[in-house]
């Protein structure tokens, strides 16, 4: 990659993409050209078109998506599969046709089958029914992911994909009823001990088991593959081992201070049974997660305390 060429990061206002735009900056790209959502509505192809025409960057990595946790995700499919599919197709299309170099597309680990074998191995994309709860916004993944394939195939473009784990960290969404397991965890918690609440209830059984990944590992592992790989398959990257959210929930308990009980709600979907990726293709890249659980726990709620940007209005 050449660090004095264009490079477009989409999505650079949230947990991905400002994590991806510190990343970037840290290995010396310095022409790296930014529209916030407000400024570029990635759905709208003529608009998307005429960025790209008149920007022509060299470089792209895909991290604008419409994004949100279990709730959000099952309430609006349509909107989340939609969406979604637009973003991917504007800019995979305006990147051939403007002639991108190389791109990235950020896949996400939910678009797995529901019940694949563990560790997950990236050939196992539409080997089984995905997770129901996500169905829309995994249609639209699996899209974006195939696409750069096809791409790659069909007109010889280097766009490739990645399919990071669970990430968490600074700059996560922290908006009740949006919020992924993590922040949602640290608001409660947060709430409960502030409110001096004697228990705090936690969606699901408490086994379901995710791989936590933190943010700058994860935008660092994007930029090692964005530097050294060209391959047509995705690549998974991960941690190594999984977490139940029982053990998550008694970590951000420990992290945040709080000292009542945590009581699980079993009326509540816990998504896929278990998620882990196998990251052999990225070992092979020498990309490694080196901040622990509890290290990115306790980052995270720092941010979360510190920022003036919250807006947790839990009640
Ligand atoms: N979070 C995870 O655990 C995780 C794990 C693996 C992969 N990923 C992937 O990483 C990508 C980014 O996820 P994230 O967690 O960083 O989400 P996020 O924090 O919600 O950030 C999404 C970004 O996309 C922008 N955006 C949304 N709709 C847009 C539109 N129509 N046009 C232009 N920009 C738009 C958002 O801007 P506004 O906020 O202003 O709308 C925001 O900057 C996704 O593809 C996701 O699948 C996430």
């Amino acid at each position: 990659m050449d660090k004095n060429g264009k490079l477009y990061i989409a999505g650079h206002t949230g947990l991905f993409g400002s994590a991806l735009l510190a990343a970037a900056r840290k290995r010396g790209f310095t022409d790296i050209v930014l529209r916030t959502h407000a400024e570029l509505d990635l759905t709208d192809r003529a608009a998307a078109d005429a960025f790209f025409e008149a920007e022509r960057p060299d470089y792209v990595i895909m991290a604008a998506a419409l994004v949100g946790g279990i709730k959000a995700n099952s309430e609006r499919m349509a909107d989340f599969c939609m969406q979604n599919l637009q973003m991917t197709c504007n800019v995979i299309q305006a990147a051939h046709q403007y002639r991108v170099r190389k791109l990235l597309y950020l896949g996400s680990s939910c678009i797995y089958p529901r019940e694949c074998p563990q560790p997950i191995r990236e050939d196992s994309i539409l080997a089984g029914p995905c997770e129901p709860t996500n169905e829309g916004y995994a249609i639209a993944k699996i899209a974006g992911i195939r696409l750069c394939e096809y791409y790659k195939k069909q007109y010889g473009d280097n766009f490739i994909s990645c399919i990071p784990a669970n990430v968490y960290g600074p700059h996560d969404c922290f908006i009740p009823g949006k919020a992924h397991v993590i922040p949602s965890l640290i608001m409660r918690f947060h709430d409960a001990r502030e409110r001096g609440l004697p228990e705090v209830a936690v969606w699901g059984t408490g086994k379901a088991e995710r791989e936590f990944l933190y943010i700058d590992d994860a935008a660092e592992g994007c930029m090692d593959l964005m530097e050294n790989y060209d391959g047509a398959q995705t690549v998974n990257i991960g941690v190594g081992h999984t977490e139940t959210i029982a053990e998550l929930a008694e970590l951000v308990k420990k992290v945040v201070g709080y000292t009542g009980e945590l009581r699980f709600d079993a009326s509540k979907p816990d998504g896929m049974p278990r998620r882990l990726l196998d990251t052999r293709t990225a070992d092979a890249y020498h990309i490694h997660a080196g901040t622990t659980l509890e290290e990115g726990l306790r980052l995270t709620y720092r941010y979360y305390l510190e920022t003036e940007e919250r807006t947790c209005t839990l009640s």
